[in-house]
């Protein structure tokens, strides 16, 4: 395979091929190449997709950018170089099927990387609520505070800086936003509008503090909720110990790879557990949640198909904060966008949820928690409603804008409709992620 002015040139043995990739020597000359074993490659952090995309929008980058093809690290953008062409090209590279190329920076300059993905984020927001003024606002900087540690935990691992950010960002949300009737639905909502701001465990977190304060009815203390929320941030923390290529492979798993999938639930365990053993301020049950968390109250679920309540059944019953993350987990993998389906409306992820929601979850936490997701649709459609010929004020870098909301909150309605007619189709194969074998119709990410 051919990529003109691109990275990368497929040929195995004389053949076009894209299972292998070799550099090209213009980009040999171009760029500095350098051998790198499994001991050298700690000293790197792959990226996200979904955040390198957020470079397309950064104005400047103080870090270079690397793209590691099979045993060979490639320094592909230098600081003074960034340009929509050279990330173009690093993108090219990575999606093709089976390739053995990972996106990284230099583990030294990853929080160089997070800042700059951050002032990104905090640009998206500030377009998206003049999109939607309907969006709550406390919610989305919650939101941001929330996707910015669980990137750090996905990407850096669990080290002091990142336990320190999940800790300051749950308790931020739960000081904040416990009480918010708007908090679900501009969840449910930003997503249709902007998916690439969507963070799964940062919505967990925050759908999970809420689900346990209803289901508490207020007695879950601040420092539980806080903890429930750390439980939402961490719970995938085992995805950073999956091979790049079978967690962001684009087409179904073979057995084997879902096998590996599922694995994410005890090596999360053990990554959390490790890091509370060396010393990291992070409750137990945190550890314990991450294992649990694919568990179902049918006993359907995995590693260990622990069933109903630990309450009931001390022997291999299901900790309360897991059956609750086990929701949020759930509906927010419904919401997002995936490579084989669009971001869903609430409705139609509602709709998909309820499905298997008998055997799947605790009763006791999903009613109130749709119950509490309707009443919030219902309230945001109302306010949107009443936002109808106001006068908006947006701020604009320094200066502040106005502009009347027109008639075109009927618009959305039609657009949502449409949507919920297209994802009608969509056919919901995933246990955790999108690829489980044979179409299993079951939910969580
Ligand atoms: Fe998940
Ligand atoms: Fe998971």
């Amino acid at each position: 395979m051919h990529r003109k002015g691109g990275l990368i040139v497929g040929e195995v043995n004389g053949k076009m091929s894209s299972k292998k990739f070799i550099i090209k020597e213009s980009t040999r000359k171009r760029c500095r190449v350098f051998p790198i074993d499994s001991f050298d490659r700690r000293q790197f952090t792959p990226i996200s997709m979904e955040l390198f995309h957020f470079l397309y929008e950064a104005p400047a980058i103080d870090f270079s950018i690397f793209i590691r093809v099979d045993e060979e690290m490639v320094e592909y953008i230098k600081a003074t170089e960034l340009s929509k062409e050279l990330l173009k090209h690093i993108w090219l590279a990575s999606i093709k099927d089976d390739a053995e190329v990972e996106i990284c920076v230099q583990s030294a300059d990853h929080a160089k990387f997070t800042r700059v993905i951050d002032s990104v984020r905090d640009l998206k927001i500030k377009r998206l609520i003049e999109r939607e003024p309907a969006l709550d606002t406390k919610t989305l900087i919650s939101f941001v505070n929330l996707s910015g540690a669980s990137q750090m935990i996905l990407r850096g691992g669990i080290n002091e800086d990142a336990t320190r950010k999940v800790a300051a960002a749950a308790s931020f949300m739960v000081s904040n936003l416990m009480d918010n009737n708007f908090a679900i639905a501009t969840l449910s909502r930003m997503i249709q509008i902007d998916p690439s701001l969507y963070d799964h465990s940062a919505a967990v977190a925050m759908f999970s503090g809420i689900m346990g304060k209803q289901a508490y009815q207020g007695k879950l203390s601040q420092k539980n909720a806080e903890t429930l929320a750390q439980c939402g941030l961490y719970h995938d923390a085992g995805k950073a110990c999956i091979p790049h290529a079978v967690l962001n492979k684009p087409g179904a798993f073979t057995p084997e790879e879902f096998e590996i999938m599922k694995s994410h639930a005890i090596l999360g365990y053990k990554v959390i557990s490790k890091s509370i053993n060396e010393g990291a301020s992070i409750e137990k049950i945190v550890a314990e949640v991450a294992l649990q968390h694919h568990e179902r109250f049918s006993g359907k679920g995995y590693p260990y198909g622990k069933k109903g309540r630990l309450e009931e059944n001390t022997e291999n019953g299901i900790h309360p904060f897991a059956r609750i993350v086990a929701i949020a987990d759930s509906y927010s993998a419904l919401l997002m966008e995936r490579v084989y389906k669009p971001a869903l409306p609430a409705e139609e992820a509602l709709r998909l949820l309820e499905i298997n929601s008998l055997e799947h979850f605790d009763p006791v936490f999903y009613n109130p928690f749709v119950a509490a997701l309707k009443k919030s649709l219902n309230l945001y459609e109302e306010k949107k409603q009443s936002l109808v010929g106001n006068i908006y004020v947006v701020e604009k870098g320094d200066n502040v804008a106005q502009k009347i909301i027109a008639k075109k909150q009927s618009k959305s309605h039609k657009e949502d409709e449409s949507l919920s007619k297209l994802s009608l189709d969509v056919h919901i194969h995933d246990e955790d992620c999108d690829h489980q074998p044979h179409g299993e119709k079951k939910l969580g990410a």
